[in-house]
């Protein structure tokens, strides 16, 4: 049984990447990545996307372990990326004749990183491609999921849709390629994680996008990484549904900073109080050491948000600003928000957090913890306090 044929004529060509520690340079991979590319064959052969480029080799023995010495006619740009496309001058020069498919943003970023001007073929919104032998593809753009070239091709005889970054993963593919061939339970958190890390800044060209693909009867769903959905794509959908949404589930995130220990004893009460009060879903993150990959994906994950940080050189420990500015950058709309903090002589930690809420236009849940010094019993007072007042508004 060859399992790489994902529906009639549509075949998996793409690659494992388990040797790259930073994703963009900067997310890690523990579980690594696919770089996935599709054939779409007809009476022509479409390539939808290529691979980053030093698996370029691999990908052109998937290709031929499949069509043999078949050309390939077309190739179909998605998304520019260069973990998409930089195999691209490569494949170009093994299929001189293969013409480049993108709307004109792509054929303006393909000239850009790769000179490449001739053989293109720029395509509009909902226009077709007739492959022959019963094989359409139909180009739907989609701005900003997660470059503004990036566009979803759909395949309507195999009801397929080759959606980019759209519903993609970290993870590498252990073997199987569709989610009837492997365990997808290892996958729902690194979705998030990738969500949150990649695309988590468009929420709303990802809900335009989601509509998009909402009219069309998918019964394979083909991202850029991870793997092919096909039993699991309700589920898939309605995590990006949730997650463009900003929408949180009930738990709470607690991320602090802290240099002697005295600010992670006051996030330690906090946590304990709020179990106290029955919150049962609560993830302590020390900044200093936790991933914040990870964090981040939480903080998508949970509705609620506590930071703490003691003052330093007269704001927030850095770790814990670097958490805020992500979120930022991510223009997370809201969640429910309550911050510690702590100094020695002058207090600032608090007051940005305050600055930040306000920036945001998020409110507080509830009055700040602030403590001076050591940890003694009218900081731990105050911490239940916070954690009771937060627990009442979760539960509201
Ligand atoms: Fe996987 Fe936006 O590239």
């Amino acid at each position: 049984m060859n399992i790489t044929e994902i529906r009639p004529g549509i075949r998996y060509v793409g690659v494992n990447d388990r040797t790259t520690t930073r994703f963009e340079g900067l997310w890690p991979l523990p579980a690594g990545v696919s770089y996935n590319a599709y054939l779409v064959i007809g009476d022509r052969i479409a390539l939808i996307d290529t691979v980053e480029e030093s698996f370029g080799g691999e990908l052109v023995d998937n290709i031929r372990e499949q069509i043999g010495d078949r050309p390939i006619d077309y190739l179909v740009v998605n998304h520019m990326e260069p973990d998409h496309s930089s195999s691209m001058t490569a494949l170009r020069r093994l299929y001189p004749d293969m013409r480049i498919v993108g709307n004109a943003k792509t054929l303006q970023m393909i000239e850009g990183y790769y000179g490449l001007r001739e053989g293109t073929v720029a395509v509009a919104d909902g226009e077709t491609l007739d492959l022959g032998g019963g094989k359409t593809l139909q180009f739907h753009l989609a701005p900003m999921v997660h470059w503004p070239e990036t566009m979803v091709t759909w395949c309507p005889e195999e009801r397929t849709l080759f959606s980019g970054d759209a519903f993609g993963t970290f993870g590498a593919l252990d073997g199987g390629i569709t989610d009837t061939q492997l365990d997808p339970d290892r996958y729902w958190d690194e979705m998030r994680r990738y969500y949150a890390c990649i695309v988590g800044k468009y929420g709303a060209p990802v809900q335009k996008a989601l509509a998009k693909v909402g009219r069309l009867p998918v019964e394979t769903l083909c991202a850029t990484h991870g793997p092919v959905w096909q039993r699991e794509i309700a589920r898939v959908i309605d995590l990006y549904d949730r997650l463009s949404r900003y929408e949180g589930e009930p738990g709470a995130v607690i991320a602090y900073g802290s240099m002697y220990g005295n600010t992670a004893r006051m996030a330690e009460r906090i946590a304990r109080s709020l179990a106290e009060e029955g919150i049962r879903t609560i993830k302590v993150y020390d900044l200093s050491y936790a991933e914040p990959s990870e964090v981040l994906r939480d903080v998508f994950r949970y509705d609620t948000l506590v930071v703490g940080s003691p003052t330093y050189n007269g704001g927030l420990f850095p770790p814990v600003a670097h958490l805020l500015e992500m979120i930022a950058e991510r223009c997370v709309p809201q969640r429910r928000f309550a911050w510690f903090g702590s100094y020695t002589w002058a207090g600032a930690a608090v007051r940005c957090f305050a600055a930040f809420a306000e920036r945001m236009k998020w409110t507080a849940a509830c009055e700040a913890a602030e403590m001076k010094q050591g940890f003694a019993d009218e900081d731990c007072d105050r911490c239940c306090a916070l954690a009771r007042n937060l627990a009442a508004a979760m539960k509201r």
